[in-house]
């Protein structure tokens, strides 16, 4: 695949490569079939951010199962979420009874996905799980979010590819990688 040089100049690293991402994404998909056996999960892909993630994800999962698309977004600067978030575009289907497992890309402090939980809570699944491609020390998380399927640590620093942005760019880096700070000034 021919690397777009100019996106990879804004990095100060690659921090996982295409062919880790894939390896590990298929050991998540074999777990969550053989954890989902007899069952018909309905997989939420929690927009934009995970996007990539899903679609790669579903593909390694070999369930019968059904996808819905959910648009939030938390308010606050660019590179830190604030707690407050707000639903841009609702699930189509009820979730009543069902198998739910929440697709979300990075869990950092935890209170995006601490809310979303909470909420999907109330639409009386039967049960609700969250799976995560990447997760952020634990350190500072106020709150016991617990992730139940997850690809990778990594360190506290800004990362962007593989469907995460900054300012909605570089989601199509097909790595992970660390975006250099000059990029967003102090803000972090
Ligand atoms: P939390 O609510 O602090 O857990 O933040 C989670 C959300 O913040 C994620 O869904 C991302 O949209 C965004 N986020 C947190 N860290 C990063 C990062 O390193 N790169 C890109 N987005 C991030
Ligand atoms: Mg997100």
């Amino acid at each position: 695949m021919e690397r777009n040089e100019a996106i990879y100049e804004d990095l100060c690293g690659i921090l996982l490569t295409r062919e880790q991402i894939a390896e590990k994404v298929k050991e998540i998909g074999n777990k969550i079939t053989e954890d989902y056996q007899g069952k018909e999960p309905v997989m939420i892909c929690i927009l934009k951010g995970a996007s990539v993630f899903f679609t790669d994800l579903i593909r390694e999962i070999a369930l019968p199962l059904t996808t819905d698309f959910m648009s939030i977004s938390s308010y606050g600067s660019s590179t830190k979420s604030s707690g407050v978030v707000r639903v841009l575009k609702d699930l189509d289907r009820n979730i009543l009874d069902k198998d739910v497992i929440i697709v979300e890309d990075i869990v950092d402090s935890g209170t995006t996905l601490c809310y979303l939980k909470q909420m999907l809570e109330g639409r009386g699944p039967k049960s609700l799980k969250i799976a995560a491609l990447l997760d952020k020390p634990a350190g500072r998380r106020g709150n016991d979010l617990k992730v139940d399927y997850w690809c990778f640590n990594i360190p506290d620093e800004f990362v962007v590819g593989y469907g995460l942005d900054y300012d909605e760019k570089y989601r199509n880096l097909p790595d992970i990688g660390i975006l250099d700070p000059r990029i967003y000034g102090a803000e972090k």
